[in-house]
């Protein structure tokens, strides 16, 4: 059985996350930030450590005998530039750097669609192969800045580095967007065993998503990784279109990328990211 270290424990993801995790066996390092409580701890599988995401020998002591760090601290939203700067790039470069030192071999980053949410619904840089970064927002720089910084943490030190570009994660699809763009717990949980497990080197880039119908992008990339998502946002299809019928947006980055939408602003959680 494998150990795991997770960042951001207490967040959504995190806490869909462990009980799948504790249910195949594996034991869970669980990090937030000093003053969060990362809810009922299970002694026999999991351990709390208390640590900003800013601190490498922190983080690096708590990675201690990890064979993956999933790091998924940050601010999930938009927010001001010193804000996104501090927790979301710093952060990511102190986890990577953490796992650097505690010996930890593989990473998985939880990037996220705003890292290329201006890239066009259905164009062929969605559908086919991995677009290059076009962020959204200052949150989305800071996702292609861990983007950045996996690959470089993948090739100077030879880890193996996944960078997920989160769509929609979400119990159940909320509305029309997600049809195409959600990502459900266990295919969540399907990514980190995957990323634990995968016989692949270097730097990879996949879209965290669904086996979606409706889906606009490729799951290719995250094959290559051994990615092989399950769940289709089709069988919720009929109650979220009798809930919202409007259409779905033009743009992988929907809201977020809508030119209303004011920089260094929250958008307040109602558009999962
Ligand atoms: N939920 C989605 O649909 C979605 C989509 C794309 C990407 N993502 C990314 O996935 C990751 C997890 O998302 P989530 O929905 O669970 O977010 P969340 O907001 O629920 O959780 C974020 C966690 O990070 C922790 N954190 C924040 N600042 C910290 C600091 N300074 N030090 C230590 N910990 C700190 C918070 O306490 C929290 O536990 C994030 O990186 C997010 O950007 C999420």
């Amino acid at each position: 059985m494998a150990l795991l270290a997770l960042t951001g424990a207490s967040g959504r993801i995190a806490t869909a996350l462990r009980p799948r995790l504790r249910a195949t066996g594996h034991r869970l390092v669980l990090c937030d930030a000093p003053g969060v409580t990362v809810a009922e701890p299970d002694p026999t599988f999991e351990r709390t450590v208390a640590c900003d995401v800013r601190d490498v020998e922190g983080q690096a002591e708590a990675f201690a005998g990890a064979d993956l760090v999933v790091h998924l601290a940050a601010y999930a939203d938009e927010r001001s530039w010193p804000d996104i700067l501090s927790v979301n790039i710093d952060g990511t470069r102190a986890v990577c750097e953490a796992a650097r030192l505690a010996g930890v071999g593989r990473l998985l980053l939880a990037s996220s669609v705003h890292a290329a949410g201006y890239v066009p619904v259905g164009s062929p840089l969605a559908t086919d192969g991995m677009p290059l970064p076009a962020p959204d927002t200052y949150y989305g720089v800071s996702k292609a800045a861990l983007e950045a910084l996996g690959a470089l943490y993948a090739g100077r030190f030879g880890m193996t580095v996944v960078s997920a570009r989160i769509m929609n994660f979400d119990d159940s699809p909320g509305g029309p967007r997600s049809l195409q763009a959600w990502l459900s717990p266990d295919d969540m949980a399907r990514l980190v065993l995957a990323t634990l497990t995968t016989d692949a080197t270097g730097h990879h880039v996949v879209w965290g998503v669904s086996r979606n119908t409706r889906r606009s992008v490729d799951l290719r990339p995250g094959l290559a990784v051994g990615f092989d998502p399950q769940d289709d946002a089709e069988a919720y299809a009929c109650g979220v279109q009798e809930r919202d019928p409007s259409l779905p947006p033009k743009l992988l980055g929907g809201a977020f990328a809508d030119p209303g939408y004011r920089l260094g602003v929250p958008h307040g959680g109602t558009q999962p990211g």
